[in-house]
């Protein structure tokens, strides 16, 4: 019993002197205060939070409900029709909604071999950031861009077939304009754009 209070005023009074200690002594300066945040870390946040999404559309509805399951259809005519939209007119109708709710930045999804044309590379930029990507799958792309008078960061982050739908779905698609792309394999890339200019 003796010990136990002994053991328990000696918690107490290390515990009082911590917080004194604590109180005493100002909160150290943190080295590294974030204060602004580079394009190269909000371009790769927002391709985290795309990529995942597009990640969890393939595998968790797509997948499951057309492909594995054969519940429903997935098809590029879906308007009128009980189908879900392809991936990447999902992607088109966010990043419509998004720049309508004024966001500066931008997003697409381009590709040497698309589907749907408007698809292809629409600068030179775009084009040395897709060779890059398929040339080097595990480095992104980084560059600066000039616009319409207006200079953009423009960063292209490899799109690779992680699922084996992506390859079936792609080599067997009528107006696909290359049928060999096998899992893994870089399909295109996703150009996301900022601003440097306000
Ligand atoms: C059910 C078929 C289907 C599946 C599955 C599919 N795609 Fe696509 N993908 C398409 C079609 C169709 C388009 C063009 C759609 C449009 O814009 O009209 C497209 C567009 C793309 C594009 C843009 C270039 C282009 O071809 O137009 C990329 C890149 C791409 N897909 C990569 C992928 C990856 C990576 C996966 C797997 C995670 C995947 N796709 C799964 C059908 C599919």
């Amino acid at each position: 019993m003796k010990n136990h209070t002994l053991i328990w005023g000696a918690i107490a009074a290390t515990g009082v002197a911590a917080l004194w200690l604590f109180a005493a002594e100002p909160a150290p300066d943190k080295a590294h205060k974030l204060t602004t945040i580079s394009p190269r870390k909000f371009a790769d946040s927002l391709h985290s939070v795309i990529a995942a999404d597009r990640e969890a559309y393939a595998r968790l509805v797509v997948e499951r409900l057309a492909v594995d399951g054969r519940h429903i259809q997935v098809a590029q005519d879906w308007e009128g029709k009980p189908c879900l939209p392809i991936h990447a007119q999902l992607l088109r109708h966010a990043a419509t909604g998004i720049q309508q709710r004024g966001a500066e930045f931008s997003y697409t999804l381009r590709s040497l071999w698309p589907i749907n044309p408007s698809h292809g590379p629409q600068t030179d930029v775009e084009k040395a950031g897709l060779e890059a990507v398929a040339r080097e799958p595990e480095a992104n792309f980084y560059t600066e861009e000039l616009l319409g008078g207006r200079s953009y960061f423009t960063a292209v982050y490899p799109d690779r077939a992680v699922l084996e739908s992506c390859v079936t779905c792609h080599n067997e698609h009528a107006a696909s304009p290359r049928r060999d792309f096998r899992r893994g394999d870089v399909m295109g890339g996703l150009i996301v754009r900022i601003p440097l200019e306000f």
